[in-house]
């Protein structure tokens, strides 16, 4: 009876044992698997970090790709810059102004022409003198303007002594027109422009000058728009 009891025992004990090394085993492989996985995730894990590198820098390269055309706007505004000392070319300038969306600027003497400045037949006038003297530079009255954004200036002016005033030697000789567009208009009791366009480009030394238009005071609408139109 003992042995009986006995064997029963050892095989009890057998059978505990062997259930309990069956348990274990996946234990060891679940281990070995997560150990294989931590393995494998840190040989990824380069490759993750070169594309959350790539993907940190990405965004940078691209956002400043994207950010580059703000900084070099594109120079599409239009100006129209007129002279005008008894309000002739203002007129003319101001229906050029409204045709086109165009900003003004008026060029102001520091020193106001007087009827007596503008005497023509007076040898020993003001704007006589100026004219007979091409190193003269009347002062510019005007605050500055700044030309950031213009892509298209038109200049305006009375005709003096068939060519521009000297304050539009002063003027064009003050700015850079770099990159802007240069249309010269003017107005007169029937002389042309002349050569005071080519003076105005010499002078200035900058700026993509095209012809310059004489006009009459009494210049319609209609005939400005023909003329910007034919710009284009
Ligand atoms: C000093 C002076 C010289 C001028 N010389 C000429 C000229 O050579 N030829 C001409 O046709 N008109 C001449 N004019 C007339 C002006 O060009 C014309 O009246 C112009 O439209 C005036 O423009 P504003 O009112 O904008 O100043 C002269 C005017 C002045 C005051």
């Amino acid at each position: 009876m003992k042995r009986i009891i006995a064997l029963l025992c050892i095989v009890t004990l057998t059978l505990g044992l062997t259930a309990c090394a069956g348990k274990a085993q996946p234990q060891a492989e679940e281990s070995n698997a997560s150990s294989s996985q931590e393995e494998a995730s840190s040989v990824a894990e380069p490759e993750s970090s070169v594309a959350e590198e790539a993907s940190s820098e990405e965004p940078q390269e691209s956002s400043s790709e994207a950010e580059e055309p703000e900084e070099t706007p594109v120079a599409d505004k239009v100006l129209v810059v007129v002279f005008s000392a008894t309000g002739t070319t203002k007129g003319v300038a101001d229906k050029i102004a409204a045709l086109t969306g165009a900003d003004l600027y008026e060029i102001k003497a520091a020193q106001e022409y007087t009827d007596a400045d503008l005497n023509w037949n007076d040898s020993s006038s003001r704007s006589t003198q100026e004219q007979n003297d091409p190193d003269a530079r009347p002062e510019i009255g005007s605050d500055p303007i700044s030309l950031e954004g213009y892509g298209t200036i038109y200049i305006g002016f009375p005709i003096w002594w068939g060519e521009e005033p000297r304050i539009m030697d002063t003027f064009v000789e003050s700015y850079d027109f770099n990159g802007i567009t240069m249309i010269p208009f003017c107005t007169s009791s029937s002389s042309g422009i002349g050569r005071s366009g080519q003076n105005l480009a010499e002078h200035a030394g900058s700026g993509n000058w095209l012809d310059g238009q004489r006009f009459s005071g009494g210049v319609s609408e209609e005939e400005l728009q023909d003329w910007i139109n034919s710009l284009q």
